[in-house]
């Protein structure tokens, strides 16, 4: 795929990190955008060294509408329509009770990963519409499919799936593919942290996985540039797992606690 305009929203860390560089290695021009200008430059410096012909980085706070409408025309006046948006920007949450869940919280986590995700497919699909061709990614989760612990991530995740199949449908006759990927437990920048601070049990997430690993930064990154390459050209509106068989290990492992397997 020469000459495609790949932008990615939030690449300054992580899954959208490596989902920029995996772009800028099948020779994409890469567009990274995330609100910290050092991480930012810096990815999009790395884009250049793994064979992207073009990289650059923009400021955007997907959290303001503002500011997605912003990075919207900046990008049209400096490089025309994108090829391909991916909506990775997100914030990932502690488990609590829905009983207890912060409102303040639950607005900044619905801003962010549920409209944030909106925002930037209104904004680019506007674009892409035009154009008459684009495919949109949008980053799902476990959340997306299971009643997870995390009450404002969980609903936002929710909303994501429903959102990516909506615009399938809306954007399909125009040209247009939006898909979703869903990874699993990924040992990115913000998953690490969160381990960091305790507040994920490392050893029980291999566990609960079929595959009995981490997912890694790069194998989302594969499955991104499967569904957002001509390979994939007659999907969308699907929401991918990425997980490492973990949406499948769970309610097997928890069918035997009922119905032991016997040896
Ligand atoms: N790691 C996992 O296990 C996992 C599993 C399922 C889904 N996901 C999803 O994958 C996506 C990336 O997560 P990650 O694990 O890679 O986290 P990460 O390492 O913390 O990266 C998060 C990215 O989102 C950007 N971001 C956050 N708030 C933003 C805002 N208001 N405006 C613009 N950019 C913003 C950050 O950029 P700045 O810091 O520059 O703003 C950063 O580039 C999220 O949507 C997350 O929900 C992650």
């Amino acid at each position: 795929m020469s000459d495609t305009l790949s932008l990615v929203i939030g690449a300054t860390s992580g899954i959208g990190r490596a989902i920029a560089l995996r772009f800028a290695a099948e020779g994409h021009r890469v567009l990274v955008a995330g609100r910290d200008t050092a991480r930012g430059d810096a990815v999009a410096a790395e884009c250049l060294k793994v064979g992207a012909p073009d990289a650059a980085f923009f400021s955007v706070d997907v959290g303001d509408p503002a500011s997605v409408e912003a990075l919207g025309q900046a990008v049209q006046d400096l490089h025309g329509t994108p090829d391909i948006l991916v909506n990775c920007a997100g914030i990932l949450q502690s488990g609590k009770r829905v009983l207890d869940q912060d409102l303040d919280e639950d607005e900044r986590m619905w801003r962010v990963n549920y409209r944030g995700t909106l925002v930037g497919a209104q904004v680019f699909g506007r674009q892409m519409e035009k154009a008459g061709r684009g495919v949109i990614l949008n980053l799902g989760s476990l959340a997306s499919f299971a009643p997870l612990s995390l009450p404002a991530y969980t609903v936002g995740k929710h909303g994501v799936l429903a959102l990516t199949q909506m615009l399938a449908c809306e954007l399909g006759p125009k040209g247009i593919r939006v898909n979703a990927v869903a990874p699993g437990y990924t040992l990115s920048d913000g998953l690490k942290a969160k381990i960091a601070a305790g507040e994920r049990n490392p050893d029980a997430i291999i566990d609960t996985s079929a595959l009995k690993k981490f997912v890694q930064p790069e194998d989302v990154a594969e499955a991104a540039l499967f569904l957002c390459s001509d390979r994939a050209a007659a999907i969308t509106g699907v929401t991918l797992p990425v997980d490492a068989g973990w949406l499948v290990q769970a309610p097997y492992a928890h069918y035997q606690r009922g119905n032991p397997v016997k040896a």
